[in-house]
């Protein structure tokens, strides 16, 4: 047995979900950490497209189980809406197969009505926020306000909280934003219907995880957004309120760092960005919408056009340290056939000098110059390599000049949407 954690290196939206997929046939179990529904995983199977927020993404295959950890940040009506169109095309889904940590945090009412007033009033100063109250969860969860899956299981003390958070939020709604303030008897209301449904999910997921690794099964752990936007690490105040990063694994989920095997990065073969923030190399114009046509760039949470640029080592050497990677996986090769050059951000200039991390400083950041190297692109259509050597020796130069620059071998190549569509070099299961 071995347990593999997947992390997006960039801004999110690298393609995690299809990678995960994958691996989940090597795997008994799928997990998911941190965030929430602010993430949108695509899966492509048999042509069919099926998008998970809040559901890891084992889902999907037979026999395994999904847990949904303490790290996580729940919107019970999301998550039941998403069982429901799950059920509806057919996919078992149950207590048997999908647990929730009773210590997730649940996303309330308030923090999507503070999320969506803080960056109105922000103008254009916002973060660009998926609107769906993942940072106000996160603020209650750190100031000892939240509440928690377990408190479903508790309906006095459920009421008791609803009452005595609203007192403060609806002052704040009302006094600082000029918003509506909220009903604590309709939102209690709504919460007790959905805790009669969700409460046979409700579990001690790290006791789940213990047992599962006692028995001798695999656990592959799921990241979502990706380093860049961690709220220690990433382009910050331009980030999620999670930590993306693997080590977040371990306190989101309840497991030990001896526990993680094999760490695998999720590279797209360019970078994309939703959401407002610095971008050094950043494309405004039609090698940018090329990609970002030909990726069908948009967000799969909330369908807005993603930015779209080369790829950045510098960014991606970060996430190799961040993250403890073991492994690349590059997705999305394909989208760049048909380019006549490509471009590889090796380092950036700044002041003058030659540096190879991301300042901290977003002033700074925004006067970094990238310092590119150029590479052939190729014309052929690459959907039907499944190894290597079937790939354009300039598709090959690409990725072995992403190996040198990082120093990390490579696990996993996307080449198209579809499952089939990847060459797979390692498995990161075999590794531990
Ligand atoms: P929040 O997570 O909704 O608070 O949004 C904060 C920032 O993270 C915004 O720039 C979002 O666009 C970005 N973000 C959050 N989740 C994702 C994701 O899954 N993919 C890409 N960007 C995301």
């Amino acid at each position: 047995m071995s347990n593999v954690v997947v992390v997006g290196t960039q801004w999110g939206d690298e393609g995690k979900g299809k990678v995960i997929d994958l691996l989940t046939d090597r795997t008994d179990y799928v997990v998911r950490f941190q965030g929430g529904n602010n993430a949108g995983h695509t899966l492509v199977v048999n042509g069919e497209q099926t998008i998970c927020h809040l559901v890891p993404s084992g889902i999907l295959h037979k026999d395994k189980k999904n847990l949904i950890g303490n790290g996580v940040v729940v919107d019970p009506a999301v998550l039941l809406e998403e069982i429901d169109q799950l059920k509806k095309k057919g996919i078992a889904i149950g207590p048997e197969n999908l647990s929730l940590s009773e210590k997730a945090h649940l996303i309330m009412p308030y923090h999507k009505a503070i999320d969506l007033a803080r960056e109105k009033a922000k103008g254009k100063d916002k973060i660009g926020t998926t609107g769906r109250g993942i940072g106000p969860c996160y603020e209650d969860k750190a100031g000892r306000i939240g509440i928690r899956a377990i408190d479903l299981l508790d309906l006095d003390s459920l009421k008791e909280k609803i009452e005595s958070n609203l007192r403060e939020k609806n002052f704040y709604l009302t006094e600082f934003f000029k918003a509506a303030p909220m009903e604590p008897k309709a939102i209690f209301d709504e919460y007790k219907n959905m805790a009669g449904i969700l409460q046979p999910y409700i579990s001690n997921v790290s006791v789940e995880i213990d047992q599962a690794i006692n028995s001798g099964k695999s656990i592959l752990f799921e990241g979502a957004q990706g380093t860049h936007l961690d709220v220690d690490h990433g382009t910050y105040p331009f980030v999620t309120s999670s930590n993306p990063v693997s080590g977040s694994v371990c306190a989101g989920a309840g497991v030990g760092p001896d526990k993680l095997h094999h760490i695998v990065g999720v590279v797209k073969a360019y970078t994309t960005r939703v959401g407002s923030g610095p971008f050094p190399t950043e494309l405004e114009d039609e090698t940018g919408e090329y990609i970002q046509e030909r990726g069908a760039e948009f967000g799969a949470t909330t369908g807005r056009r993603r930015r779209c640029g080369w790829l950045d080592l510098v960014m991606i050497r970060d996430s190799v340290r961040l993250n403890g990677l073991n492994s690349l996986s590059i997705t999305k090769l394909d989208v760049l056939s048909g380019l006549k050059k490509l471009k590889i951000c090796v380092e950036y200039e700044l002041e003058g000098k030659r540096i190879d991390a991301t300042p901290a400083g977003l002033k700074r950041l925004a006067q970094c110059i990238p310092i590119y190297e150029e590479l052939p692109g190729w014309d052929d259509d690459i959907s039907s390599a499944r190894r290597i050597d079937d790939l354009p020796t300039e598709a090959r130069s690409y990725l072995t000049r992403i190996v040198d620059i990082t120093g990390i071998p490579l696990s996993i190549i996307g080449v198209g949407s579809g499952r089939e569509e990847t060459v797979l070099l390692e498995n990161p299961f075999q590794d531990a």
